[in-house]
């Protein structure tokens, strides 16, 4: 029997890993977080409640925002994920839009919580450009911040939802 695989698209780029209990290879037992992180480097995702509570570990998979700590590697074969270093352009380092609004309008304090509420905010937009503010609560209402910067954060979302913001096809595809 040959040795069992798992292939995931992260951040556009296909990395297939090898199962098993063996040094090198992913345990079944391993989470998404814990392969990003520990194993990938990517280390925007962050380990806080572990237990899907907080919303610090979320990425995109296939197009929802979810909790990384929660899914495990082995059980995510085939998917598309974005972390929060696969949302600026790879060739430039230009922002995208949703990362220079919660720049522009110091939507964090210490950060920790950041790129876990960005990228819920990436994935609310990538389905809805113009949210309503109810939409835009209800899509955070998992990400917590210990720091309460969420009335900055609720302005430069609404900042992009205001201008319609135009997640190009450039953006878009970034998912
Ligand atoms: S660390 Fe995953 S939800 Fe808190
Ligand atoms: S900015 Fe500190 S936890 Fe949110």
């Amino acid at each position: 029997m040959g040795v069992e695989t798992t292939t995931l698209f992260i951040n556009g780029e296909k990395r297939t890993f090898s199962m098993g209990d063996h040094f090198g290879q992913v345990p079944y037992s391993e989470t998404l977080l814990e392969t990003l992180r520990d194993r990938l480097g990517l280390t925007a995702a962050k380990k806080s409640c572990d237990e899907g509570a907080c919303g610090c570990c979320t990425v995109i998979k296939d197009g929802d925002a979810v909790p990384s700590c929660m899914l495990l590697t082995a059980d995510c074969e085939g998917a598309h994920i974005t972390t929060l270093e696969g949302l600026a352009d790879p060739e430039t380092g230009e922002l995208n839009p949703v990362q220079q609004a919660f720049l522009d309008y110091n939507a964090f304090q210490c950060g920790f919580c950041t790129p876990g509420i960005i990228m819920s905010t990436q994935a609310l937009l990538n389905k809805n450009p113009r949210p309503t503010q109810e939409e835009v609560r209800d899509a955070l209402s998992g990400n917590y911040c210990r720091c309460i910067s969420h009335y900055h954060v609720f302005e430069a979302i609404d900042s992009l939802a205001g201008r319609g913001v135009d997640l190009d096809e450039k953006w878009r595809d970034r998912r």
